[in-house]
């Protein structure tokens, strides 16, 4: 049986929906919502991947041979503003990791692309150079995997996205951000002069590579996912503007702190994604017709401030 962890947050309520029937076990914070999972089979569990006694429970009254995690303090702006609380990416692995090497569990760790830095063409076995808090954190959740891998002999594999884009994501992220402020006739903020450059995938292409990583990947190994779709922030916002039929009123603001001019991975994987257009029409198309989701969720700062940090 699967346990998802973080199983109600954006990528992961997308990874619920490709695997049959899993446990999800996550702490709703801000970010992470039951609608997500409307209509989905599941059995849920609320609780935090640090709670070392929930968590044994529901492997116990499961019978987990599996945890895909995805729960993690997930928004650079929001480490810029508060770095220690993002040290959940840390205590909640090394949490996971115990559990995983007690009960001889499988760990299917997702990380991301910005623990490289702004490499260019980062592959599975690039240094670690993270700028932001976040990436930080994220970096060295990778690290204890590695060293428990190695020590303890855990079963665990790392993947590492490039950014998602799709239905259910926070109106604090770049592309909801950008659809919903421009829906709403407000200006959108870009950080600097906007040519920062990011890799897009889409976030159902994401989950059926980490299922199929679940069952085929390697213990110990690291495998990138880039979407290899590069495009810089100002054209990506440009782009939904046409997609949208709308103008999209581009407002520059002060750069983030730290801030990565590029990521860009390499990956030892094959697979096709979807073209960013498409996915940006589809992920259009869905925050268009579901404004019941996004509504409650943007009197928040990191929608509505141009330097939240
Ligand atoms: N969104 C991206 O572009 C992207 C790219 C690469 C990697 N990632 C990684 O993928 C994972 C999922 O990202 P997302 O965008 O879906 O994030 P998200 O913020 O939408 O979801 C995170 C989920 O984790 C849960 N959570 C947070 N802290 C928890 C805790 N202590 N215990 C239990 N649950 C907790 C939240 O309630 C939420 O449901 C994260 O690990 C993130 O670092 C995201």
């Amino acid at each position: 049986m699967i346990l998802v962890t973080g199983g109600a947050g954006f990528i992961g309520s997308a990874f619920v929906r490709v695997v049959d029937n899993p446990v999800v076990y996550d702490a709703l914070t801000y970010s992470g919502r039951l609608e997500n999972l409307q209509g989905v089979p599941h059995t849920f569990i609320k609780g935090d991947i640090r709670d070392k006694e929930k968590l044994e429970k529901a492997i116990k009254d499961y019978s987990i041979d599996v945890i895909v995690n995805f729960a993690a303090e997930s928004h650079v702006d929001r480490s810029i503003s508060d770095p220690g609380a993002f040290l959940v990416n840390v205590e909640g692995v090394v949490n996971l990791l115990n559990i995983c090497r007690k009960y001889k569990i499988k760990l299917v760790h997702v990380s991301t692309d910005e623990v490289y830095g702004e490499m260019e063409d980062s592959n599975e076995d690039s240094p670690l150079n993270p700028s932001s808090p976040y990436a930080a954190s994220k970096a060295s959740g990778d690290l204890f995997i590695k060293a428990y891998v190695r020590t303890y002999g855990v079963d665990a594999i790392i993947i590492r996205p490039s950014n998602n884009y799709g239905p259910r994501q926070h109106p604090e992220k770049l592309i909801p951000k950008t659809i919903i402020r421009t829906l709403l006739g407000l200006e959108i903020p870009i950080y600097g002069d906007g040519s920062q450059v990011r890799d897009w995938i889409y976030v159902e292409d994401t989950v059926k590579i980490i299922k199929d990583l679940m069952k085929n990947g390697k213990s110990g190994e690291i495998y990138n996912i880039p979407g290899n779709t590069h495009i810089t922030n100002l054209e990506l916002v440009k782009l939904i503007g046409k997609i949208m039929s709308k103008e999209v009123k581009v407002r520059f603001v002060k750069d983030r702190p730290g801030h990565d001019r590029l990521y860009s991975m390499k990956s030892k994987l094959k697979y096709e994604v979807t073209p960013l257009e498409e996915g940006l029409r589809k992920t259009v198309e869905w925050y268009v017709k579901n404004e019941w989701w996004w509504k409650g969720l943007i009197n928040d700062k990191y929608f509505e401030l141009d330097e939240p940090w």
